[in-house]
């Protein structure tokens, strides 16, 4: 099972550079509440931008598996138990664990055809930055939750089978 999981704004913005757009604790708490322990996936730039963040302490994941086309970086740290993907498209079609994918708007976009799962934060508003996500075809997908708050409208979507 794939799940994506991210917020976007009105304008399916997600980044600015290698940051989040906007500070909303809430939201914040609620991407952790889903993903605390769990195997995600992310692009480099998302993890080196989450190591920032959290310096010397562990991401609050399970495994992580980390994406990059630049076949010479590894990443050795005894934080995480981190796993590198050279060659995303053939890892999403044969994976069969349960994974979130967290970013960012890259792997986003390589991993939607392959998503069972959407967990979208959309944030009210616009702001300003410079990565999105890419058209999405609701079409395919059945709204099965939602919470509306004065910031944000959380969602999930599964695929229609
Ligand atoms: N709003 C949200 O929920 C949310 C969540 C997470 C992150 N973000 C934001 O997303 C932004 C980062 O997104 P990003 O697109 O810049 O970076 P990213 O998705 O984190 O990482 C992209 C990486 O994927 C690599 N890649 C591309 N194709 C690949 C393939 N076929 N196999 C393996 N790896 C591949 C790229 O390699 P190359 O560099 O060599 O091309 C690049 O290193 C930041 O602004 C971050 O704050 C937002």
């Amino acid at each position: 099972m794939i799940s994506l999981i991210w917020a976007m704004d009105e304008n399916q913005l997600v980044g600015n550079g290698d940051k989040i757009p906007w500070h909303i604790k809430e939201d914040l708490i609620y991407y952790k509440s889903k993903t605390k322990g769990q195997i995600v996936l992310m692009g480099d730039t998302t993890y080196f931008s989450l190591r920032g963040y959290y310096k010397d302490k562990p991401l609050p994941y399970g495994k992580i598996y980390v994406a990059t086309i630049d076949k010479n970086l590894k990443i050795e740290t005894e934080l995480n138990e981190v796993i590198m993907v050279y060659d995303l498209i053939p890892f999403l079609e044969n994976n069969r664990e349960d994974l979130w994918v967290v970013g960012g708007a890259t792997i986003y976009k390589l991993s939607l055809p392959y998503a069972d799962k959407l967990y979208i934060s959309f944030v009210k508003g616009t702001h300003e930055g410079d990565r999105y996500f890419p058209t999405i075809d609701f079409s395919k997908y059945n709204l099965v939750w939602e919470n509306n708050t004065n910031l944000v409208r959380y969602t999930i979507f599964e695929k229609v089978k």
